[in-house]
């Protein structure tokens, strides 16, 4: 496999405090990788370097083995984020509308934006919301439904700010299932949540951060030994167990 998005040693700084200190990681195209750490250890920090948003005071960001440490605008056209709080990123007065705002800004043309919004509305299973206000949607929905958003602009790697937070059970369910899906789609995922029991099982790389550091990275099962010491709660079940579609 080949990688798709590399970082090395990245460190950023605000308010003269080191936020992130060398953050190194490799994630291969197709692979599904959890960024895992405490409240406050970096992890929304990183996204946003990473999707271009800020830019780190040192260390190096590859995209297919292409620097792109200083070329914020590609990592805007090749990653999506979808934000922590699924609220704040719904604007459109309708389903479909909110799905057709990120491909409008990208300036796509008419037909073109169509088809992102249909092909996202079938592939999240939205169809029968595609009319009505995100505030009339479920919690997993409407956490769909940013994905859905983001997705509908294509990017490469698509990134995942905690998105079980306030969801149900039945929530988290159907979110899941969307990543999978997405997975399944030859997609790159970065998923970033501390509730690791909810997805361990599934991802293929692990990488913990704690206070601003890489304390880990690699596989699942390694990570498990790790995520005590770095105040991860997570239970002794199995690997295949660490997940919430097991019971279907
Ligand atoms: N741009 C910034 N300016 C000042 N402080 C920041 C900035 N970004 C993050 N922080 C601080 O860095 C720490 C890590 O924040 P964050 O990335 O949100 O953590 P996490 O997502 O892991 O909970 C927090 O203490 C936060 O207040
Ligand atoms: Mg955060």
């Amino acid at each position: 496999m080949s990688c798709i998005f590399r970082a090395e040693d990245l460190v950023f700084k605000a308010d003269n405090r080191e936020i992130l200190s060398g953050i190194s990681f490799a994630v291969d195209r197709g692979q599904l990788m959890a960024v895992c750490g405490p409240n406050g250890a970096g992890k929304s920090c990183l996204l946003r370097i990473l999707k271009g948003l800020s830019r780190p005071h040192s260390g190096k960001i590859f995209f297919s083995e292409q620097d792109c440490t200083k070329n914020e605008k590609l990592r805007l056209s090749k990653t999506g984020l979808v934000f922590q709080d699924a609220d704040v990123q719904t604007i459109g007065e309708t389903v479909e509308k909110d799905i057709a705002f990120g491909p409008r800004n990208l300036k796509m043309g008419k037909d073109e934006i169509k088809r992102a919004v249909d092909d996202a509305i079938s592939f999240f299973d939205l169809e029968k919301f595609r009319k009505q206000g995100p505030e009339t949607l479920s919690g997993g929905e409407r956490r769909k439904l940013v994905i859905a958003g983001v997705i509908a602009m294509d990017p490469e790697v698509i990134m995942l700010d905690e998105p079980f937070a306030n969801l149900d059970y039945r929530g988290v369910q159907m979110v899941l299932r969307a990543i999978l899906k997405l997975k399944e789609s030859g997609r790159t995922i970065i998923l970033v949540s501390h509730e690791v029991e909810k997805f361990l099982g599934l991802c293929d790389r692990v990488l913990i951060i704690n206070d601003g550091k890489s304390v880990f990275e690699g596989e699942p099962e390694e990570a498990k030994r790790h995520f005590k010491e770095n105040g991860i709660h997570c239970s002794d079940l199995p690997l295949d167990k660490l997940n919430w579609l097991e019971e279907e």
